[in-house]
């Protein structure tokens, strides 16, 4: 009998004290190859207790320790055994709760800042040179060490910009190692996860998809069944793998043309699956019953309620087509499931509610198969890779599970459906000629609900508009937006506005994510 593999691996736990980027932290946490999480301060210590734990990231975040509204940080984060590292915010309530003194200096420190590091400065910053360039945001600073403490490094303007106890392993920085604008942060993340606590930095696609595979073999059992919606993205493709190579044949595709799909996706789909990964795969005809439930909708969240329960409903009535399909697998990753802290406490709020994590019904009589669940974007592409996935579909853009819906400004017909699947069609197409879409994250059209006057031959028209939306990012979660050569620009909106009857207009989205989103709804 195969070993049944433990919930969690062995790794950190990142509590978040309201950072921006408590995500980030992780990302570099998980590139130096160790498993990790992230909990806000309230459940910190339960988390802590049901991990294996190997250390703790006390994060940045914009309180001051001495103000009401300072996170509730429990104390017992430093009895248990483990190193400590407490970033910027972090170090000071480290410092403070064990016996140090933090002070407001009135005013804030911010940008790029040259630290020089103390001779004797320990593994944390081991191979990293004396001088280096390093990332400050903050307005207190630690003024008096606590008992035990000496100082690893300063700055011109903070005599304690890095801080360490060898015995207790405990550490602080007031400068930020997760942003990219710390020059040698990535060696300062990898030496806290590989010398500080031990770990032998083994958290790499080839480990994280054998453990998925195994994970979903013990959830699934000898003989359950598990119904899996394919969308056409890369996460759905990856999850599908995995559990293929988990359970075989016992795991049945289900592609639903929701109506919403992008011009030529389903044919795509149909192909890269049945033809290079050869699962069993069904197509549901799903058009009618997705576009005449969104009629007359033009609230965002309302859209996105519909489309994610008509799925489920389309899924668990393929479900009954199967004697053990008990299971529904999902592609949620990471980033949809992680409880953030909003700047002044409390979660943030919902901005928008993914489909795949909201919206499940409460009597949903299928139980979840998630194999994504515990990784971000770039990992999920690693795995696909290792697992022999195909190139064109691992670099795909993402497409958002509501699809073209959220892609229309205002109510969904089939006629606007259309209309934006020719201009987008002919957007991807230009774009991708030109060989401009190498550094883009999503380049796409949308649909605006608004009328102009043109002029076409000798006569007038009145017709709709679609915006271009042309965006680069990292992981989505921020986004800038791209820039398109002028000709590549006038390719698509001479295209859009002579081949689709109906669009007599282009414009140009140039808003950045945030504050603006990557999707209009
Ligand atoms: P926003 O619009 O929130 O999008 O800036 C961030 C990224 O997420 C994608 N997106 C979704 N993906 N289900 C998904 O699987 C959804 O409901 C959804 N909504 C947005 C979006 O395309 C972008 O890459």
């Amino acid at each position: 009998m195969s070993q049944v593999i433990p919930d969690r691996p062995r790794g950190l736990l990142i509590v978040d004290l309201g950072t921006q980027y408590a995500q980030l932290i992780a990302r570099r946490l998980r590139e130096a190859g160790t498993w990790c999480e992230i909990h806000p301060a309230a459940k910190a210590l339960q988390a802590a207790k049901s991990m294996e734990l190997a250390g703790v990231v006390l994060s940045g975040g914009p309180a001051s320790v001495y103000a009401d509204d300072a996170p509730d940080v429990p104390a017992e984060l430093l009895e248990l055994g483990v190193p400590v590292l407490g970033i910027c915010y972090g170090m000071q309530w480290m410092s403070r709760t064990l016996g140090g003194t933090v002070e407001g200096t009135g005013e804030r420190e911010f940008g790029h800042t040259e630290i020089h590091l103390d001779a004797d400065h320990s593994s944390l910053f081991a191979g990293i040179g004396q001088d280096s360039i390093v990332w400050m945001s903050h307005g207190d600073k630690v003024t008096e060490l606590p008992p035990g403490f000496h100082t690893l490094a300063r700055s011109e303007t903070c005599a304690h910009a890095a801080i360490g106890d060898d015995d207790r392993r405990f550490y602080g920085v007031q400068f930020h190692p997760e942003v990219h604008h710390t020059a040698r942060g990535k060696e300062v993340s990898a030496n806290f996860v590989l010398d500080v606590c031990g770990l032998p930095g083994d958290w790499k696609a080839d480990n994280i998809a054998e453990r998925e595979i195994q994970k979903v073999r013990d959830q699934v059992g000898e003989t359950g069944e598990v119904i899996l919606g394919r969308a056409g993205g890369v996460d759905s493709a990856v999850a599908a793998v995995i559990v293929h190579r988990a359970i075989g044949d016992r795991l049945h595709c289900i592609f639903v043309d929701n109506g919403l799909l992008r011009k030529g996706e389903r044919e795509l789909v149909e192909h890269a699956f049945r033809d290079h990964i050869c699962l069993d795969l069904t197509t549901v005809d799903a058009r009618e019953r997705f576009v005449s439930k969104l009629d007359g909708v033009d609230d965002p969240e309302k859209k996105r309620k519909i489309i994610g329960y008509e799925f489920i409903e389309v899924f668990r009535e393929e479900a009954k087509r199967f004697t053990n399909a008990r299971f529904l697998g999902q592609g949620t990753l990471y980033p949809d499931v992680i409880e953030s802290v909003a700047a002044h406490g409390g979660n943030t709020a919902v901005i928008k509610s993914h489909h795949n994590v909201g919206g499940l019904p409460d009597d949903l009589d299928m139980e979840l198969v998630e194999p994504l669940r515990e990784l971000f974007k770039d990992e999920v592409r690693e795995v696909g890779r290792y697992l022999g996935l195909d190139e064109r579909i691992l670099m795909r853009q993402p497409f958002p599970g509501p699809g073209l819906a959220v892609r229309i400004a205002g109510a969904v017909t089939p006629e606007r459906l259309e209309l934006l699947r020719e201009a987008d069609a002919i957007t991807t197409m230009e774009i991708e000629a030109a060989g401009a879409h190498e550094n883009l994250w999503q380049y796409f059209a949308v649909f605006l609900p608004v009328k102009s006057v043109g002029v076409m031959g000798d006569a007038r028209t009145y017709e709709s508009a679609c915006a271009l939306r042309v965006v680069e990012s990292v992981d989505g979660m921020t986004a800038d937006w791209g820039y398109l050569d002028r000709e590549v620009l006038r390719r698509i909106s001479n295209r859009i506005i002579n081949e689709v009857r109906g669009i007599n207009r282009v414009v140009l989205d140039v808003s950045s994510k945030p504050p603006s989103t990557i999707e209009w709804e």
